[in-house]
């Protein structure tokens, strides 16, 4: 009996490029090997095992089980509902919905660096490119999660479709984007809801068509939609503002589902109460860079455009932290006494993002950037999921002793 670690490592399986979805399928069916579900994974990690230590093990599935998740976030024991979490990331929405008692069945994320940090936590290596997974190999759920990348739909694919005498189905017109493929699983696996996230300029990309595409998309999936626009802030010391898109089936709900987005909390955090006491000289911008940053600004003042790097106010919220982040750091600086400005450390983000610090951070400082501008106000994503999650567990609890999905 062994721990997840342990497995791990006597298996030697490493995380870098050279990664396959082997180990995805092992961690996937580790996870699920008692809900239910496990007949999507199980052939191919056997197979796995199989193929990687096929000379050490004569019965793999039974001796390859961890007995215990020594990660920090394991999956939860006793969950009430079960969940997917595409666009996965780090792994910021699932954390999220964790814990509020659900049970990750199925991730998706295609970034090696991502999947790291996300199997050192969670103790699951998600599958790879989302376009490539067909539909059927994804376990019923009933909540399908995606913070997603915003992309335009191209109306010369449709009327060209038009043009050819092709009737075109809603999803035609999505097609060839990352939301198609959030679209034909919903349409295929009829989960109770969803909740999608994406910058708040989705709502006016391409003069609103992007967003009026999806809406119609899942109007037309049989869903009821909420969606709102919220900002970070009321859980942490940062200006972040997203919208969120929150569906029900309607054959389910028969649209009142009474649904509400939740009331946002005053905002009373400052920056400075995320800050490390001890930081690395390295943080600080070097002469050369900070210099450039003054002039770039000076001369965008200049020209009325206003300033190019945000110094923040200690006492007060910085600005959006993007994935950008690695390149100058910029966009928010720490001032220092006597010395030039800083940037946020890699755990700095991710408080700022609202992680706990026990989450790991295993990879280097650039893509600590990327994953946590990337990622979600965990505690927002939280207080939203709270609200759907009451809908889904009014529907789910008198069958909650059956589907026990350890
Ligand atoms: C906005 S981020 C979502 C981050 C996530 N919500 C989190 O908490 O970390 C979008 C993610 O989608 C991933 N992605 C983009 N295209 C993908 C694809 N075709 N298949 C799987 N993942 C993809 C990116 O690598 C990125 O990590």
């Amino acid at each position: 009996m062994k721990t997840y670690n342990e497995i791990k490592e006597h298996l030697n399986i490493k995380i870098d490029k050279h990664l396959n979805d082997g180990f995805a399928h092992l961690t996937h069916y580790w996870q699920n090997h008692k809900n239910g579900v496990s007949q999507y994974f199980k052939p191919n990690a056997i197979e796995y095992l199989q193929e990687s230590i096929l000379s050490l093990v004569e019965e793999p599935d039974q001796l390859y089980i961890p007995y215990k998740y020594d990660v920090p976030f394991p999956p939860k024991l006793n969950p009430k509902f079960k969940f997917i979490d595409l666009f996965a990331g780090i792994g910021g929405i699932r954390f999220a919905y964790q814990n509020l008692g659900g049970k990750c069945v199925f991730s998706s994320e295609w970034n090696n660096f991502a999947k790291k940090t996300y199997e050192a936590n969670f103790g699951e290596v998600p599958f790879g490119d989302i376009t490539k997974i067909s539909e059927e190999n994804i376990p019923d759920h009933d909540i399908l999660l995606a913070g997603f990348p915003c992309q335009p739909f191209s109306i010369a694919g449709v009327s060209k479709k038009n043009a050819l005498g092709r009737s075109h189905g809603f999803l035609d017109e999505t097609q060839g984007t990352l939301f198609f493929d959030i679209a034909r699983v919903l349409k295929f696996k009829k989960p109770k809801a969803f909740m999608l996230e994406n910058v708040k300029n989705l709502v006016s990309h391409d003069k609103g068509k992007t967003f009026k595409v999806i809406k119609n998309t899942l109007i037309a999936l049989g869903y009821s939609i909420h969606f709102q626009v919220l900002n970070g802030k009321s859980f942490v010391p940062q200006h972040r503002e997203r919208i969120i898109i929150v569906g029900f089936r309607t054959d389910i709900f028969n649209e009142s589902e009474n649904f509400k987005f939740p009331q946002m909390p005053e905002p009373t955090f400052k920056i400075k109460d995320i800050l490390e006491n001890e930081v690395d000289s390295k943080y600080t911008l070097s002469d050369k860079l900070w210099n450039y940053l003054q002039e770039y600004a000076a001369k965008h003042k200049a020209k009325g455009n206003g300033f190019g790097f945000g110094m923040t106010d200690l006492n007060g919220i910085s600005r959006t932290l993007s994935a950008r982040y690695y390149k100058d750091g910029s966009e928010i600086l720490i001032p220092q006494d006597g010395l030039n400005p800083r940037r946020l450390t890699p755990r700095e983000c991710a408080r700022l993002q609202g992680f706990p610090d026990n989450f790991i951070i295993q990879v280097s400082d650039n893509q600590g950037y990327r994953q946590f501008g990337n990622s979600v106000t965990v505690p927002l994503i939280q207080a939203v999921g709270k609200e759907l999650v009451k809908s889904i567990l009014a529907i789910n609890e008198p069958r909650k002793s059956k589907e026990a999905v350890n």
